[in-house]
């Protein structure tokens, strides 16, 4: 059911790779919701081709831009400013990659200039976006802004490896960017630390399904999918959580707070 909640607002959603991913679920529903943006990603992600498809169901243009590169961003930025016919309301940053993950190099024997690559790519670029957005005077008043986190930015998961520095950088810039756009445009900045969601950024972390399963039991509503996590993304964007800033925002079924389930206890004691 859509309840219109985001009609009349603009913005810009980066990071549909294809139908499994979060900010592909989320263009759907934003666009349900009576939103209009323009789709995003890497050139390279690109090649694959899946992301036209869901620019023709969503009525969108898209505007590659890899989110390390601010000349990328100020022309994305300024591109979609001018697609949309005015400024942005709501940008959705669903960005996650690590060539130590990908590559299964062992945490003990890192690559630093892969480490590097994860920091700009999966935490640093969350700045770039804001600082754009920003220099660019891109933001409407009481905008909302948007990036994807783990709980592994605060606990350890093993595998996670330098994915799980990159978090609690990118956590800590949605508080330091969202005291300063509060101040100066009423943009609100948060995270949403999600549930593991099988998508192409989740499977790549070796013992994924252990961890779905994990967390599946150990959270007392289960883990939440990537449908409801975009239904949330929606409601963080409407004028229904205005107040809302400098936050991680827990979106998990119950499993940051619990400390041990009835269900876990029942398949352990077996
Ligand atoms: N899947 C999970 O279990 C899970 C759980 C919590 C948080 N998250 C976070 O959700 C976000 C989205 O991931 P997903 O699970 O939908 O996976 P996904 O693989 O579908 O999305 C990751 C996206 O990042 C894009 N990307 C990589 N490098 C980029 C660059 N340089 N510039 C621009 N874009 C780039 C990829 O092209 C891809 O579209 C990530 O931040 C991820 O860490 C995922």
């Amino acid at each position: 059911m859509a309840y219109g909640l985001l009609k009349g607002k603009k913005g810009i959603i980066f990071g549909a790779l294809d139908e499994n991913s979060i900010a592909w679920k989320t263009a759907l529903k934003v666009k349900d919701e009576g939103g209009v943006f323009t789709l995003t990603n890497a050139p390279i992600a690109m090649r694959m081709g899946k992301i036209n498809d869901l620019a023709k169901q969503c009525n969108a243009e898209i505007i590659p831009a890899d989110a390390t590169s601010e000349a990328d961003l100020t022309n994305l930025f300024t591109k979609s400013r001018e697609i949309l016919g005015g400024k942005i309301d709501f940008v959705l940053h669903s960005i996650g990659m690590s060539p130590n993950v990908r590559k299964d190099r062992d945490y003990g024997d890192i690559n630093y200039e892969w480490f590097l690559k994860t920091l700009d790519i999966s935490g640093l670029s969350f700045h770039k976006v804001l600082q754009t957005a920003e220099k660019t005077d891109s933001m409407n008043e009481w905008g909302s802004i948007l990036a994807l986190t783990y709980i592994a930015s605060q606990r350890t998961f093993p595998d996670y490896s330098d994915m799980a520095q990159a978090k609690s950088v990118l956590e800590s810039i949605a508080r330091s960017y969202g005291a300063r756009f509060a101040k100066l445009k009423k943009v609100r900045v948060n995270t949403i630390s999600q549930s593991p969601t099988k998508t192409t950024a989740g499977a790549g972390i070796s013992g994924f399904d252990v961890f779905f399963d994990y967390a599946q039991m150990m959270s007392p509503l289960g883990n939440a999918s990537g449908e409801d996590c975009a239904a949330y993304i929606a409601l963080m964007f409407s004028d229904f959580s205005r107040m809302v800033t400098m936050q991680n925002l827990m979106h998990d079924g119950g499993f940051s707070t619990s400390g041990i389930t009835q269900e876990l206890i029942d398949r352990l004691s077996k």
